[in-house]
């Protein structure tokens, strides 16, 4: 069996079927990118996108996950053609929002997977959407405003 991971297929053990897809992610496709973070699915830092949609990759079994596409943040500028970066990492950037980083990867992840299915969100949903990712740097302002700015420009205008 294989897992599809950033458009590359890579081989699944039958002795792994049943590690987490966050460990498979880390030690065996090699991409550091999604943190561990709690380990429960309390904390986001682990987000990536199964099928385009955020999901918490510590609470997903390898074997659960065969047969769906997963994008990681290394592969998510792969979703805009052409782009070295997506347009939600530009706006990260542009925004100056992470401290210490450890958390922004989940973060970018559950923003993304947001916008595609909601372009021009108001302030009450990003609040509620991004509720449950956790940043101890206290980076909340910054990350809100990156998502708006964002939502602002050419990629999601017309949507
Ligand atoms: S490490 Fe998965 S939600 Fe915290
Ligand atoms: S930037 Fe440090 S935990 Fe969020």
């Amino acid at each position: 069996m294989v897992l599809m991971i950033n458009g590359k297929s890579i081989s699944v053990p039958y002795h792994l079927y049943n590690v987490s897809l966050l460990d498979f992610i880390r030690d065996t496709a090699k991409l550091k990118g999604t943190k561990f973070g709690c380990g429960k699915g309390l904390c986001g830092a682990c987000t990536v996108h199964v099928d385009g949609d955020a999901v918490r990759s510590c609470q997903e079994t390898v074997r659960d996950i065969i047969g769906h596409n997963v994008t990681t943040i290394e592969g998510l500028s792969g979703m805009v053609p052409g782009a070295q970066l997506h347009p939600v990492q530009e706006a990260w950037i542009e925004i100056s929002v992470p401290q210490c980083g450890y958390c922004q990867p989940g973060q970018i992840m559950t923003a993304t997977a947001f916008l595609e299915n909601n372009p021009n969100p108001s302030d009450e949903e990003i609040r509620e959407v991004m509720d449950g990712n956790l940043c101890r740097c206290g980076t909340y302002p910054r990350i809100h405003r990156a998502i708006r700015h964002a939502a602002m420009g050419d990629h999601y205008a017309d949507r």
